[in-house]
């Protein structure tokens, strides 16, 4: 298994687990499109991914709430290579906590970045990956498998992440496209700035699971080429401590 002459698109690449990502998949061999909001970081990262691993790349500014500007994301990256051979829908937020206290707007906010922009890559993508026999990877959570006492509007995206790509998986399985759940626990990243803390200011080194190795995990899942790794689960390992 190799992405070597692949082309892959990675949503929020700016940080954490998608820039990641990018680079993951560009040691493997793979042309990489990045996508997010803040240009001056992507900008950055295509410098580093072309330095490091001498690929091409393409920097792709998205608002995944917008589906024009989703929509013209994928079509630039399969006008500038030719190909797609990997989505990876990684984009999210979590802000707030309790339901009774959420804001109509941050509730919008998770529902718009979470799922309404897994919907319109996943979309745009699927008759590019059919074309190639590509892999559409996801980005899940353990918020999404089992019920926990906190923020249940960002879990309730996860669910939804988790049964959207489960359901695509079953509709396109039979064009040759692989379709991936990755689920971390807590990830050392920006997550969370939203809310006035990240998950890098939060936790210390070594205490949860840092963003290259969910990277490694997608990377994995992404460079199938026959089989489809159903999810994987990658957790802290006390997650169940006190459990
Ligand atoms: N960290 C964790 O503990 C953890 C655990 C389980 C699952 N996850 C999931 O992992 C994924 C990646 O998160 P992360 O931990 O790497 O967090 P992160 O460092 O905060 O990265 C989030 C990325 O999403 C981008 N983004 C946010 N809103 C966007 C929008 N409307 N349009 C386009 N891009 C947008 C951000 O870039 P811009 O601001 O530049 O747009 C950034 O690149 C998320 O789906 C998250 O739910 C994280």
């Amino acid at each position: 298994m190799t992405l070597q002459d692949s082309v892959a698109l990675v949503t929020g690449a700016s940080s954490g687990i998608g820039e990641e990502t990018a680079h993951a998949l560009a040691r493997e061999g793979a042309d990489v499109a990045v996508a997010a909001r803040r240009r001056e970081r992507l900008d950055a990262l295509a410098d580093d991914l072309e330095a490091a691993h001498g690929v091409e790349t393409l920097v792709v500014p998205t608002d995944v709430r917008e589906e024009d500007q989703v929509e013209a994301m994928v079509a630039e990256t399969v006008e500038t290579f030719g190909r797609l051979d990997v989505l990876v829908n990684n984009v999210g937020v979590g802000v707030g906590s309790d339901v009774e206290e959420l804001s109509t707007e941050d509730y919008r906010l998770m529902m718009e970045t979470n799922a309404d922009g897994y919907f319109f890559a996943t979309r745009a993508a699927i008759p590019h990956l059919r074309e190639t026999e590509g892999n559409l990877v996801f980005v899940g959570s353990f918020a999404g498998q089992y019920p926990r006492p906190f923020n249940p509007v960002y879990a309730a995206t996860k669910w939804w992440v988790r049964g959207f790509a489960h359901s695509v998986e079953g509709q396109v399985g039979s064009d040759g496209i692989g379709v991936s759940v990755v689920n971390p626990t807590e990830v050392r990243t920006e997550f969370g700035s939203e809310s006035g803390e990240t998950f890098e200011e939060r936790f210390e080194p070594g205490e949860v699971t840092e963003p290259e190795e969910v990277a490694e995990a997608i990377a994995f899942a992404a460079a199938q080429d026959r089989s489809t790794v159903h999810e994987i689960d990658l957790y802290r390992r006390d997650k169940f401590d006190g459990w």
